[in-house]
């Protein structure tokens, strides 16, 4: 089980990335679980992987001259079938910036709300995408402690991540641990992160603490199921049917609730003998914050995060009087703003991942040309766990139409 004491507050001020002498020191109180495998951001070379190192012959397909690259565009807010796989300019990386080469891509349902106007885009056209891992490609002038070669994550802005080759401002970029392949790293930041940022920081989850979490088997669900579960809360999931409630029991669901049939108020009274949840998680927005208020316990939180079902209805004040309630609904950019808070949360992450509290489900990768077709189950439900696009360079591309050329032939001898 985690403790608060090595679970910490992403809100500490007293975080510092643990330097060779600050390690060696014994006496000084720090959070234990961020002594693990991450180097300082001043270590710019980290070792990739070789399950997905580049071959040097693509390596030198894009090297630092190389001004074009294939990405998604949306030109008009829709359905999947807005997203169209073009040519954009990538240019050069300015003061400050890096360029890297992608190598895994997360999906998040907030690229759906960006697609489909829920939030506004920065501007149009515009390539969706807020995570990413990739190599570092060319670096801005004067910029130290990154360089070409690194393997680099970011969650968050820029937008853009559904491109072969993105510019990213270095303060960004936060270095990959060796033990955590690319897949899974583009898979766990931003969904890890929210969930270390919902459990340690918006409400602290404790042992003896009853937690709510709806869409339990969902790429930030299921994180926040094992963590809840790793800090010693009963931990109560809601799915939609059979096969993600076993996906939920196995990320240490206590009890799961199959909201399409059960009745979820009524079923968290008959758990918690009419007691009700210290908190509940709740980002499915529209179709679930009734229940979510009906749920908690006297003093309970309502951590309002997302709305996959749509817009959550205003909630009157006289419903959170009757049982003091509180109600918030964080982001996460507002937590990991500064660098340090950023480091903090992604070193929790990662180091969770490395020592085996997180299991990373990465249950569904497509060719990033496919984003639409990720888009769609997504948005339709069929998807457990997270989902990584992997991009095609461009000798794969090569391949890929020569084999689907010669399929075609073949089969017209057939
Ligand atoms: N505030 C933040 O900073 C922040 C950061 C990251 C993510 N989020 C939010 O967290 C949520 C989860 O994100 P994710 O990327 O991990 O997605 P996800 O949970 O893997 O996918 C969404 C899930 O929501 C459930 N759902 C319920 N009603 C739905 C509906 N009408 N349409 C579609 N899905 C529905 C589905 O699970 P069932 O089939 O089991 O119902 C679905 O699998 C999203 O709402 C996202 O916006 C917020």
């Amino acid at each position: 089980m985690l403790t608060s004491a090595t679970t910490p507050c992403c809100a500490s001020s007293s975080f510092s990335w643990p330097s060779s002498s600050a390690a060696s020191s014994s006496t000084r109180r720090r959070p234990l679980i961020l002594l693990l495998h991450l180097p300082p951001p001043s270590v710019a070379a980290v070792p990739i992987p070789s399950s997905i190192t580049p071959s040097a012959s693509r390596l030198r397909l894009r090297d630092s001259t190389m001004a074009k690259a294939k990405a998604i565009r949306v030109h008009e807010l829709g359905g999947p079938e807005v997203m169209r796989w073009e040519e954009v300019e990538v240019g050069a990386p300015k003061d400050g910036e890096i360029r890297i080469r992608t190598t895994a891509i997360g999906v998040n349902f907030i690229d759906v709300y960006f697609r489909k106007g829920v939030y506004a885009a920065p501007a149009m056209p515009f390539t969706p995408g807020m995570e990413a891992v990739g190599v570092v490609t060319a670096v801005g002038p004067g910029l130290t402690g990154r360089k070409v070669g690194d393997v680099v994550a970011y969650a968050g802005n820029p937008m853009g991540s559904y491109a072969q080759e993105q510019i990213l401002p270095a303060s960004v970029a936060v270095p990959v641990p060796p033990s955590v392949d690319h897949k899974q790293a583009a898979s766990v930041m931003l969904k890890g992160m929210t969930a270390h940022v919902l459990l340690r920081c918006v409400f602290k989850v404790q042992s003896g603490h009853t937690v709510l979490v709806h869409a339990a088997a969902g790429g930030v669900g299921s994180l926040l199921c094992q963590w809840a579960n790793a800090l010693g809360a009963t931990v109560i999931g809601t799915v939609s049917n059979e096969e993600k409630a076993a996906q939920a029991t196995q990320d240490g669901c206590h009890h799961v609730i199959i909201y399409t049939r059960e009745d979820v108020a009524t079923r968290v009274k008959e758990i918690t003998s009419g007691k009700g949840v210290n908190v509940v998680y709740d980002s499915v927005g529209k179709d679930t914050y009734k229940a979510s208020v009906e749920c908690l316990a006297s003093r309970g939180f309502l951590v309002s995060f997302g709305q996959s079902s749509g817009k959550p209805d205003p909630i009157p004040m006289s419903d959170l009087a009757s049982k003091s309630l509180f109600l918030t609904r964080p982001s996460l950019m507002h937590y990991t703003s500064t660098r340090d808070e950023l480091l903090e949360s992604a070193g929790e992450v990662f180091a969770n991942v490395a020592n085996g509290v997180l299991r990373v489900r990465v249950n569904h990768t497509y060719p990033l040309s496919e984003a639409a077709r990720a888009h769609a189950d997504l948005e339709g439900r069929k998807t457990l766990g997270s989902i990584v696009l992997i991009p095609e360079m461009p000798d794969e591309q090569a391949n890929s139409h020569q084999q689907a050329k010669e399929r075609d032939s073949n089969s017209s001898l057939l």
